[in-house]
């Protein structure tokens, strides 16, 4: 049995990194004009963590939050990726990783929230 002091989880590693790095970070440093908070954190609950990616940007109104996870959908003139980001993301952690994410937002504040299942070995 191997023994660590971090949870392991059911992820696809490579893919499941680029969640946070390439796509959630960068939405919030772009928010942010590379000019405020950004707060990563991890939460263990045991059976599942979850990550919360927090920015101090002036947030989404909600007609827009209620369409960030379309594909293609942007509200930037000029957008560095394929502009499938949050849809791929969505995708990804909701599918492959059977976990929610999902945003609450107001001005002053954005955060992204995953939840990733804790692997638990059968007996
Ligand atoms: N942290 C955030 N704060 C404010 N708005 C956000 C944030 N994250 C995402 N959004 C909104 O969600 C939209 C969609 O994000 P998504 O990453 O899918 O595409 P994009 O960032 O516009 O383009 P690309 O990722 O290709 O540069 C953004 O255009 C922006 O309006
Ligand atoms: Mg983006």
């Amino acid at each position: 049995m191997y023994e660590s002091s971090l949870p392991k989880i059911w992820a696809d590693g490579s893919k499941l990194s680029q969640v946070w790095t390439n796509y959630l970070i960068d939405n919030a440093l772009d928010a942010m004009n590379n000019n405020g908070i950004l707060e990563l954190v991890m939460k263990n609950y045991g059976e599942r963590i979850e990550v919360h990616i927090t920015d101090s940007a002036s947030g989404m109104p909600p007609e827009i939050q209620a369409r960030i996870f379309e594909p293609f959908f942007t509200t930037k003139l000029f957008c560095k990726g394929s502009r499938l980001g949050l849809e791929v993301i969505g995708r990804l952690v909701e599918n492959r990783h059977q976990g929610p994410i999902s945003v609450e937002s107001y001005p002053g504040k954005t955060q992204f929230m995953i939840s990733l299942p804790v692997y638990q070995p059968q007996a």
